[in-house]
Parts: structure tokens; C-alpha cells; sequence
């Protein structure tokens, strides 16, 4: 086979074919195929840099890079070195940037009960299982159970340097309303002094370095999704739904309201889908199938996936244990992993979209 007819030039002509599917440009260009080095005769090396450790599209990208490099002489293989550089929401004016913070993703919901905060609790989990650096803020001031799910309840940050430091549990950081407000008293919140707290808990918490900060929102459209998405550069919001509240008005509205705000709809989740049965395993579409879908079609949002009603994902690995922690590797959690990277290319494409149009300051 004529090696020597493989050229460094002509390798990376082959690979200048390459698009990132979700981004449609050039992974060369774009510098996301790094370091190409001819190995051996057969074998080509290169790291590919992704845009998210959640990266959905890795063997489609790895495919693409194969069939370009059959083209070559001797059609060599390549040996990739999968790496990823999480992209940031670029600046929005008027809004403060979370220092070390690259994303804020919004979990909200048209009302109450949806099972909000069990998805943005495993959502952010499985970010993190596939690599990501994540932080949860539970901002629900009617209920604010984040730390009961994640097993800290009770938990008191500590302050540092007049920053107060995250509590961190199955590899995630948190910060909750719930630890500043005494139990057994319910807070009663008006109108400013809630900016006040939602604005300490957005500049007060010293979160190191995030790739993504999960949001747990109140339910339904009010004043703290206001104060938020006037304070900070939201990257976008995901909402919750469940099949029977998609025909009510409540879905639409929050989706509505996020277009209002100008926060970016990155997509919708129908949790308690359908119902796996646990004797046979047979699915049953409790209350009929697709609505979300079409929903989320007819509204122009994307649709990152269907979550099914199932006891484990209740009790996950009994108090303080979500199921992506319990486990890991079931079924049940792929369906959370491939929300996850949904959501996370979402968040990449929107990024890119944005550093397209407003010109990249230098850090
Ligand atoms: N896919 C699911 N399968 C089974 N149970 C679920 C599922 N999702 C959530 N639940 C359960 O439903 C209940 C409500 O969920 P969750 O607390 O996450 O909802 P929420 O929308 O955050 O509610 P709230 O408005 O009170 O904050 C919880 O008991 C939770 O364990
Ligand atoms: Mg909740
Ligand atoms: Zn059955």
C-alpha cells in the first residue's frame, strides 16, 4: 500500500470535509479536530475537541472522520482522542455574568407536581456522570426539596472570603433556598425581598468553575423567573410537562413566558410519559402518546425526550439517592443520559449561534 501518498496536506484536506452535524460547519475550521498525526500506515491520530462532554453525536462523528479518511490511500483509521471544551454563554447587556459559571440552564414547569425537580435533579447528575462540571440552584421558594433529593438536608454552607461555598453531593455542587431559611417556618416571601434572596443566591455563592448551573425553578410564571432572567445571562430554559397538562394551557404558557422573557427555549420534557409494567415489561401509554411532541413542534421548541412513570425513579436508591446515582446503568438512566445530551447540544448550538452574531470579546 503506497503510504507515502499519504500526505499531511492531503490528510487534512479529507478532514476539512467534516462537518459537526449540529453545528454544520467545519470540524477543522471550527478547530475541533486537533493534533493530526499520521501513526502508521493505517492509523491516523487526532483529538477532537467537543463542545460538550454530553456530546449525543460522538459515533456519528466518528463515522463522518472514518468516511472521509477512505478516501485516502490505504484508507486509513482514525484513532481519536476524545476531548471537550464546554462553549459559554456569551454576554447579554445589562445582565451580570455568575463568575466561573459557563451556562445556566432554567428548569421550569406550566404548574406544580410535575416532577420539576426529579428532573433537574438527574438531569444534572447525568451531565456531570458524562464529565461535565455541575451545579444545582434550587430557586423554588415554595418548596425548595432539592437537598432532600440529593441526600443534604439539613446541610449549612459554609462562607469563605464572604463567598458562601456550595454543599457537594454525588458529584454535584448545590445550593438551596432551603439552607437560609429556618425549618418548620415557612418563609413568606414578597415581592422584593425575594429579588433580594435570588439575586445573593445568584452573586453570593462562590461556585468554582461550572459548565453547567441546573436551575430548579418555582412553578409556573412569577417573580423569581423574572428577577433571574433580568439578573443573569440565562442560557435558556427547559420545561417540564406532564402528558395530561399538555392539553391545558399551563405547558404553553411557560413556554410563552421564557419567549417573553427572551430566555431561550432549549426544549421540552414529558415526564411520566408512559408506564413500564413491571411484571411483563410491557409499555402502556397511560394517557396516549405524542402530545408533547407535537406540542413542543407546534411551538417551535425542541423536544429532548420522554421520561417513563416508574416507581424506581420515585425511590431511586431510597432518601437522598436519585436513580442516576443508584442506578447508573439501568434503562431508566439512559433515558435521563440522552435528555442530558439533548439539552447539552442545545446549550452548544445556541452558544455557537450567538457567538455568531455578537462579535467574541477576548477573555
Ligand atoms: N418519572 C417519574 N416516575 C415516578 N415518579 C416520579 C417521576 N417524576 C417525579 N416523580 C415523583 O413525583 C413527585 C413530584 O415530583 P417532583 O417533586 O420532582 O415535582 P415538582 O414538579 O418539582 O414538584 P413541586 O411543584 O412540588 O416542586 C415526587 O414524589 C417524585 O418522586
Ligand atoms: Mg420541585
Ligand atoms: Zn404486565
Amino acid at each position: 500500500m503506497a503510504v507515502d501518498q499519504l500526505t499531511e496536506q492531503s490528510v487534512m484536506a479529507a478532514l476539512g470535509t467534516v462537518k459537526d452535524p449540529e453545528l454544520n460547519r467545519g470540524m477543522v475550521e471550527l478547530k475541533m479536530i486537533q493534533d493530526v498525526a499520521l501513526i502508521d500506515d493505517r492509523t491516523i491520530g487526532m483529538r477532537v475537541v467537543l463542545t460538550t462532554p454530553a456530546c449525543p453525536l460522538k459515533n456519528r462523528i466518528h463515522d463522518d472522520i472514518d468516511a472521509a479518511l477512505a478516501t485516502l490511500p490505504g484508507a486509513p483509521k482514525a484513532q481519536i482522542k476524545w476531548d471537550a471544551q464546554v462553549s459559554r454563554t456569551g454576554n447579554i447587556p445589562q445582565r451580570q455574568q455568575i463568575e466561573g459559571v459557563r451556562n445556566i440552564v432554567s428548569v421550569g414547569a406550566g404548574k406544580g407536581g410535575v416532577g420539576k425537580s426529579t428532573c433537574a435533579v438527574n438531569i444534572a447528575l447525568a451531565l456531570s456522570q458524562l464529565g461535565a462540571r455541575t451545579g444545582v440552584l434550587d430557586a423554588d421558594v415554595y418548596g425548595p426539596n432539592v437537598p432532600i433529593l440529593l441526600g443534604a438536608e439539613g446541610a449549612k454552607p459554609y462562607a469563605e472570603n464572604e463567598k458562601i461555598l456550595p454543599i457537594e453531593r454525588h458529584g454535584i455542587k448545590l445550593i438551596s433556598l432551603a439552607f437560609f431559611i429556618e425549618p418548620d417556618k415557612p418563609a413568606i416571601w414578597r415581592g422584593p425581598m425575594l429579588s433580594g434572596a435570588v439575586r445573593q443566591f445568584l452573586f453570593d455563592v462562590n461556585w468554582g468553575e461550572l459548565d453547567y448551573l441546573v436551575v430548579d425553578l418555582p412553578p409556573g410564571t412569577g417573580d423569581v423567573q423574572l428577577t433571574m432572567s433580568q439578573s443573569i445571562p440565562m442560557t435558556g430554559a427547559v420545561v417540564v410537562s406532564t402528558p395530561q397538562d399538555v392539553s391545558t394551557a399551563d405547558v404553553g404558557r411557560a413556554i410563552q413566558m421564557f419567549n417573553t422573557l427572551k430566555v431561550p427555549n432549549l426544549g421540552l420534557v414529558e415526564n411520566m410519559s408512559y408506564f413500564v409494567c413491571p411484571h411483563c415489561g410491557e409499555r402502556d401509554d397511560i394517557f396516549g402518546h405524542g402530545g408533547a411532541k407535537a406540542l413542543a413542534e407546534r411551538m417551535r421548541v425542541p423536544f429532548l425526550g420522554e421520561i417513563p412513570l416508574d416507581r424506581r425513579i420515585r425511590e431511586g436508591g431510597g432518601p437522598g439517592v436519585p436513580i442516576m446515582v443508584s442506578e447508573p446503568d439501568s434503562p431508566l438512566a439512559s433515558v435521563y443520559r440522552e435528555v442530558a445530551s439533548r439539552l447539552a447540544a442545545q446549550v452548544s448550538v445556541r452558544n455557537f449561534k450567538q457567538a455568531s452574531v455578537i462579535p467574541l470579546r477576548t477573555i
